[in-house]
């Protein structure tokens, strides 16, 4: 049976991951929005691509939530984005009520489904989708650690003129300012990165991974990056449906790992098709530990105000 992937939101990350999910040919799409006839037409405009492409996969869109009954995996992309003079807690508590209102609903109709939650402030998003589903925490897992890790590979890649496929990396922590991106883990071809670069240009490759998404939103100056999300978005799917058995990072919830309960972060995790299958705990240096746990510090302030104001 064709597995089915649900997109709620059919915005710029979803409907690109839309596009890359029916490409594939590996699942089913479900695009749902509440704009009248947004999703319809970009469904109808993908279908149409797969005639050019030969690929089997099809794909609906939808406004209405009943027709995501049975879906195997549920992508949630809906919300919205920082507007001048929206407050952070005010961004979270718009998207908190999205995500949360869409999970109420959605939980009853696909109890086996497995749920990535993409939506910023995104491991804040993860918590939610959890409480409100509460279904294991194996099958709630956040995107995050593969755009940054893959950001960070590019900004390599670029400073030193190499492939970014002889990177490896990898970036902990919530995906926000206090991601932990680990430098003692990141090589070239099995070089670590401190033999290629002095230490001041590691930093500033660092900060500018942080500021990312920051960079790209100040480009585009209506909207967010979505086609490097989308793409680690699919990695995710794709690492499920097909048991890839993949290693990356991801947020998780996190119930005694790393030394923190009750809170999700980013972690290396092994993804397969019983969704998280295993946390995979590094040791790490002091350094390393306190930039983990402010990063920790950062998502639960906020799953903290949520709790205050009854969201969850
Ligand atoms: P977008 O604005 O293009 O799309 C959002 C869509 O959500 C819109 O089409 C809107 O109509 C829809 N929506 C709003 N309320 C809804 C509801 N109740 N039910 C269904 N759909 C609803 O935004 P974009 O660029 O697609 O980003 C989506 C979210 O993903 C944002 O919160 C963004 O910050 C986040 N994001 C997270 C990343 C990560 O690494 N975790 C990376 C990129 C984006
Ligand atoms: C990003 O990092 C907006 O979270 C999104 O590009």
């Amino acid at each position: 049976m064709r597995k089915k992937v649900a997109i709620v939101g059919a915005g710029n990350v979803g409907a690109t991951l839309a596009l890359f999910v029916v490409n594939s040919g590996i699942a089913d799409v479900i695009l749902f929005d509440i704009v009248e006839g947004m999703p319809q037409g970009k469904a109808l405009d993908i279908l149409q691509n797969t005639a050019v492409l030969g690929v089997k996969s099809r794909i609906f869109g939808t406004n209405n939530l009943e027709d995501l009954a049975g879906a195997d995996m549920v992508v949630i992309t809906a919300g919205l984005a920082r507007k001048p003079g929206m407050r952070r807690k005010d961004l979270l508590m718009a998207n908190a009520e999205i995500v949360g209102g869409i999970v109420d609903k959605i939980a009853p109709q696909c109890p086996n489904a497995f749920y990535i939650v993409v939506t910023n402030p995104m491991d804040v998003m993860a918590y939610v989708t959890l409480a409100k589903a509460g279904i294991s925490r194996q099958r709630v897992i956040g995107m995050g650690g593969i755009l940054d890790s893959s950001r960070f590979k590019t900004f390599i890649s670029l400073e030193l003129g190499v492939s970014p496929k002889d990177i490896e990396t990898l970036v902990l922590g919530g995906h926000g300012l206090y991601m932990v991106p680990l430098v003692r883990f990141t090589t070239v071809k099995g070089i670590p990165l401190s033999k290629w670069l002095s230490k001041e240009k590691i930093e500033a490759l660092v900060n500018r991974t942080r500021e990312g998404g920051a960079e790209i939103v100040a480009l585009l100056k209506t909207g967010s990056a979505y086609y490097a999300p989308a793409q680690s978005t699919f990695e995710m799917v794709k690492a499920i449906i097909l048991d890839e058995k993949r290693i990356l990072p991801c947020s998780a919830y996190l119930d005694g790992e790393y030394g923190v309960k009750d809170v999700f972060n980013g972690v290396p995790v092994v993804l397969g098709k019983q969704g998280i299958e295993k946390i995979i705990e590094l040791e790490l240096t002091e350094e390393e530990r306190l930039a983990f746990e402010n990063s920790t510090e950062e998502v639960r302030g906020m799953i903290q105000i949520l709790k205050e104001e009854g969201k969850i």
